[in-house]
């Protein structure tokens, strides 16, 4: 059983998206409803598209028509993002245009006209700098940020290992790039808190991934992600998890492994 093979990423995003549906936070997608204007077509802007998971999901929960403007640096996601046909909760057209482009450096300005600001599962990949910057765009609007990771995890069984894994993974989140030091499983409080510093009141949800027999293949591929980083952060971890590798996969291909991905979720403004 291979244990380090990971999916192409699109594939990856794919495999999650029922997860992160299952997870997300409606009680927030209701308070957004009320934030929203009467009337003309809404205008709404997210960030970090990827393959458009959030599109499809939360177009069809809001009142149309609808007029997405999806933001990736991935060109091949974006097209594959507006690929797709979705309608909203009254079944009139959603349009969608693609802007492919580096969100660190996201102005006010390419905000304008929008009624309501989303991402999912973007936040962690971001520095300090970079959400103070991306929130400081956003202040002002509505803004629905979903699905960020908060580094908690349980498995279950337990493991000795589990620990010293979800440590190790915790802090390649937060290795610098490039010169870029990522936020990862800080970035959803530094997201709240420099809402706060603009005086926008923000509401939090949880949103975790409870993963047990039915969603055996995200659990292996999530594990095997989860602990391939960690052993990049601790290459003295390798040796000492391969059979705790061997033994989780094992579980979660018998469906007798279950994982909590804890995640939050934040309604700005
Ligand atoms: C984990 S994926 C989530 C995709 C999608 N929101 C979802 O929930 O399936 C994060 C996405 O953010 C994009 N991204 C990360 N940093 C970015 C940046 N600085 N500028 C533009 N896009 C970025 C990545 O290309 C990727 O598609």
């Amino acid at each position: 059983m291979s244990t380090d093979v990971l999916l192409p990423f699109a594939a990856w995003l794919g495999l999650r998206e029922a997860a992160d549906a299952a997870a997300r936070d409606t009680a927030l997608v209701d308070a957004v409803r009320e934030r929203l204007p009467a009337g003309g077509p809404l205008a709404i802007h997210d960030l970090g598209t990827g393959t458009g998971s959030l599109l499809r999901w939360l177009a069809p929960r809001l009142p149309g028509p609808q007029h997405w403007v999806l933001y990736d640096r991935d060109p091949e996601l974006l097209a594959r993002a507006a690929a797709g046909a979705v309608t909203s909760a009254d079944g009139l057209p959603v349009t969608v245009v693609t802007r492919c482009t580096d969100l660190t450096r996201l102005t006010p300005a390419d905000l304008a006209g929008a009624d309501l600001v989303t991402a999912s599962a973007l936040l962690d990949m971001l520095t300090a700098e970079e959400v103070d910057r991306v929130v400081a765009a956003c202040a002002g609007r509505p803004t629905l940020f979903m699905i960020s990771v908060t580094g908690r995890v349980r498995l279950t069984p337990g493991d000795p290992l589990d620990a010293e894994v979800a440590a190790a993974f915790n802090d390649h989140q937060r290795r610098t790039v490039d010169g870029r030091r990522l936020l990862g499983p800080d970035a959803v409080d530094a997201a709240a808190a420099a809402f706060a510093a603009h005086g926008v009141p923000v509401r939090a949800g949880r949103s975790p991934w409870r993963l047990g027999p039915e969603q055996a293949e995200l659990a292996a591929e999530w594990f095997r992600g989860w602990l391939g980083a960690a052993c990049e952060q601790r290459p003295d971890l390798a040796d000492r998890t391969a059979g705790y590798a061997r033994r989780r996969l094992a579980e979660a291909a018998a469906g007798r492994l279950r994982v909590l991905v804890d995640h939050r979720d934040l309604l700005a403004g």
